[in-house]
């Protein structure tokens, strides 16, 4: 029994995999791609609290072996300066400052729904489940409204595999690289006329750094940074959006219910990111030699904590493989945990709500094409590339 993460069976349903490796091999070596991977919920929640044991530093990519994550890539870190870095931003970030971007995403949300409802058939993730996210943290960034898609299409490529070999996808790399381009492009303009945005905040911030020093952040540090936002606030919140409108339309009582009592979609929502999290493994690297149920984990191993595992896992939840909102809400890790806590879940709790209560006002009887659904092959991210939705069912 092997875990290959990128492998087509992996992507299509991981689920039947991850309970064999929960109850027979929780802690598993890969010997073809060399990492180890822990898939029980406590197990994922110790080492996502412990930063020491399980290093950020050299990202998630786990074929990386040496390469230091790129500079003001929080996620690719370690304390202290992720703490510090970190700080910067997280200002921008709180419950209170998301909260006061509601009326501005509702309206984004409308503008690209009403277009869209006297068509019978159409791809919904192309049309609003991809966009809106990228808008939200867009705008929030400084990108120019029409280059937003550009990027998000930049951010897909990058982050895609080919399922067949589990490599980067042919032109990943180079998305990646057109990614960080275009935002030094920006940054250069923010420089000399300075706007109402996160890029020029960054730009400008002076932080104390771990010498006590006061510094700037670098150009390449901004860069990374809004890559890095950029990228992770439009890719798992498009997912999240994809998989809530499949999961519903499986669970028409369910469905019905939110609809008619709104004050429950905040919960479903959370059930909907604990069924299938859009963010399926974090990787990590042993910082010293590791003892996980009889194996040793070498100091510099690669290790895949196995989110999308941990969320299924019988041990934590009664009949984790149904979708039930009105489960108990006590640990989660579909957000993450611990150190690298997700940055932007406030924004994507709220900006998923609003795009609930918008869809189900206007599509109440939605249905989807089930056959003709598509999932992407992409690398810890897992989701639905095409959903084709009827906004009435067929008669
Ligand atoms: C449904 C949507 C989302 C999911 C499921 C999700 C999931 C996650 C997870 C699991 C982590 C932890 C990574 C780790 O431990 O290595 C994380 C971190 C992060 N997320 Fe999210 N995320 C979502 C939306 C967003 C949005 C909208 C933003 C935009 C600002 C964002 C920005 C970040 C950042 C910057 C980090 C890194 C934090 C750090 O390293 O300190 N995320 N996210």
């Amino acid at each position: 029994m092997i875990y290959d993460p990128y492998s087509r069976e992996m992507q299509h349903d991981p689920y039947p995999t991850y309970r064999r490796f929960r109850d027979e091999e929780p802690c598993h070596y890969n010997p073809k791609m060399d990492f180890y991977a822990l898939f029980r919920f406590e197990d994922v929640w110790e080492a996502s609290l412990d930063w020491q044991g399980y290093s950020s530093r050299l990202g998630h990519d786990l074929s990386n072996r040496d390469q230091p994550g790129e500079p003001g890539v929080i996620i690719s870190m370690d304390p202290p300066r992720q703490n510090v870095l970190r700080k910067l931003v997280a200002k921008g970030f709180t419950p209170a400052r998301i909260d006061s971007l509601e009326a501005e995403m509702r309206a984004t949300a409308c503008r690209l729904l009403d277009p869209l409802m006297d068509r019978e058939h159409f791809d919904i993730q192309a049309e609003f489940g991809k966009k809106y996210p990228m808008e939200i943290i867009g705008a929030l960034v400084g990108f120019p409204e029409e280059s937003r898609e550009m990027f998000r299409e930049w951010s897909d490529l990058a982050l895609s595999r080919d399922p067949d070999t589990g490599q980067q996808a042919p032109g990943a790399l180079e998305a990646g690289v057109k990614a960080r381009d275009f935002v030094r492009e920006i940054l250069e303009e923010r420089r000399r006329a300075p706007q109402d945005d996160l890029m020029t905040i960054l730009a400008q911030s002076e932080y104390q750094d771990t010498d006590g020093q006061t510094k700037h952040l670098t150009d390449a540090e901004v860069v990374g940074f809004i890559t890095l936002l950029g990228q992770a606030g439009a890719e798992t919140t498009a997912k999240l959006i994809g998989n809530a409108l499949v999961y519903l339309s499986r669970e028409p009582s369910l469905r019905q219910r939110i609809w008619d009592e709104p004050h429950l979609i905040p919960q479903a929502i959370e059930e909907l990111l604990r069924f299938d999290a859009p963010s399926q493994f974090q990787g990590r690297t042993a910082g010293r030699t590791l003892e996980m149920h009889g194996v040793t984990i070498p100091e510099g191993a690669r290790v895949a904590l196995v989110t999308g595992a941990a969320c299924r896992d019988e041990r934590e939840f009664d009949r984790p493989d149904t979708i039930d909102i009105d489960r108990p809400r006590n640990r989660q890790l579909y957000f993450g945990q611990g150190q690298h806590f997700c940055l932007g879940k406030s924004l994507a709790r709220l900006e998923t709500r609003i795009a609930l209560e918008e869809l189900g006002e206007r599509f109440p009887n939605y249905a989807i094409d089930e056959d003709d659904l598509t999932r992407t092959y992409q690398a810890h991210v897992r989701g639905f590339a095409t959903v084709p939705f009827r906004p009435q069912r067929q008669a």
